[in-house]
C-alpha cells in the first residue's frame, strides 16, 4: 500500500487519480481550499490547501507527513487558469497566478525531497500542461507558469544524481474537467477572446475523462523507471501536434495556432 500526497482531489483529474488509488488500496493525503469538496472515502485524507496563500503550504504538507509518516509520491496537480488579453494582466494578479501555478509547486517539491531524502524511492509528480509547449492564446500567465514548471521540473531530472529520486513532468492536452469553469475571466467583450474561447470550450467538451490521466499517473507510480516526461490527451494532442510543432519555424507555429483557435 502506497501513501500519497495529491493536490487538488475536489474535482477532475485530482479526483479521478485519488479514486484510481483508493480503488486499488492506496491511502491518500489529498487537498482543496474546501474540505467540504473532498468526497468521504476511506483512505482518503482530506486537507485544506489554498497555493495561494504561501505560509500555509509547509504547515498542510507538514501536518500530512505527521499523519502518514513517509510519502512514496508527491502529486502538484491543483491549479486554475486566467483567460484573458496578457498586455491587461496586471503585476499583482501576475504575482498571485506564478503563487498558485509556480511557486506554490516548487514549496511542495522542496518538502516533498526533504521528507524523500532518505527514503529507498520516492516520486515527484507536476502537472504541468501541453500548453507549457503548445501555447493557448489569451492564457500567457497560465502558459508561462506551467512553461516555468516544466523547465523547473527538467532542471531537477538533470541534477539529481540519485535514481531513487525521481521528477516527472506530466503534460496533460485537453482534458474534460471543471478547469474552464474555474477560470478566471476577463475582456470576454473582445471579439478575438471570445473567438478563442469558444475553440477553448469546445476542445473541452470534446476532450478525454480525467480517468485517462488518472491511469497514466497509477501506471508512473507503478513503474521501476518512469519517462521523465509523459503527455497524456487525445491522439492529435498528446502524439501528432507536439511533434509537427517542435518541426516548424516559429513564424508556421504562430500561424498554426493561430488557425486552430481561430483568431
Ligand atoms: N483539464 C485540462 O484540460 C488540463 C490540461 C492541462 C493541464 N491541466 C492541469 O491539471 C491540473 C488539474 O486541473 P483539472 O483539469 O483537474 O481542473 P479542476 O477540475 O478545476 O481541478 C482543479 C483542482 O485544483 C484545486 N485548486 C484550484 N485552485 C487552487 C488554489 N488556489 N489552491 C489550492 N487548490 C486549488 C481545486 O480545488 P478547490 O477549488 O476545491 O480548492 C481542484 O481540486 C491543473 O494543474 C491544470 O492546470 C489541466
Amino acid at each position: 500500500m502506497k501513501k500519497i500526497f495529491l493536490t487538488g482531489v475536489s474535482s477532475g483529474i485530482g479526483l479521478a487519480t485519488a479514486k484510481g488509488l483508493l480503488a486499488r488500496g492506496d491511502e491518500v493525503w489529498g487537498t482543496s481550499r474546501d474540505v467540504a469538496r473532498i468526497p468521504q472515502i476511506a483512505r482518503l485524507h482530506p486537507l485544506a490547501l489554498d497555493l495561494s496563500d504561501a505560509p500555509s503550504i509547509r504547515r498542510c504538507f507538514e501536518s500530512a507527513l505527521a499523519q502518514a509518516g513517509r510519502f512514496d509520491a508527491v502529486i502538484n496537480n491543483a491549479g486554475s487558469g486566467h483567460f484573458g488579453p496578457a498586455e491587461s494582466i496586471l503585476p499583482a494578479d501576475l504575482t498571485n497566478y506564478f503563487q498558485v501555478l509556480f511557486f506554490a509547486q516548487i514549496e511542495l517539491m522542496r518538502l516533498a525531497i526533504e521528507s524523500m531524502r532518505d527514503q529507498e524511492r520516492g516520486l515527484i509528480i507536476n502537472v504541468s500542461s501541453l500548453a507549457s509547449r503548445l501555447p493557448v492564446p489569451f492564457m500567457a500567465a497560465y502558459n508561462a507558469a506551467k512553461a516555468a514548471l516544466a523547465s523547473y521540473t527538467m532542471t531537477m531530472q538533470l541534477e539529481s544524481p540519485k535514481r531513487n529520486l525521481r521528477f516527472i513532468d506530466l503534460q496533460p492536452g485537453d482534458i474534460k474537467t471543471n478547469f474552464n469553469d474555474a477560470a478566471m475571466r476577463t475582456s470576454m467583450d473582445n471579439p478575438r477572446v471570445a473567438e478563442a474561447w469558444q475553440t477553448v470550450d469546445r476542445n473541452m467538451e470534446a476532450a478525454p475523462q480525467p480517468e485517462l490521466v488518472a491511469r497514466r499517473i497509477l501506471k508512473i507510480i507503478d513503474r521501476e523507471d518512469p519517462p521523465p516526461r509523459v503527455t497524456v490527451g487525445d491522439f492529435f494532442q498528446s502524439a501528432v501536434a507536439p511533434l509537427i510543432f517542435r518541426l516548424l519555424p516559429q513564424r508556421i507555429q504562430l500561424w498554426g495556432l493561430r488557425k486552430y483557435y481561430g483568431i
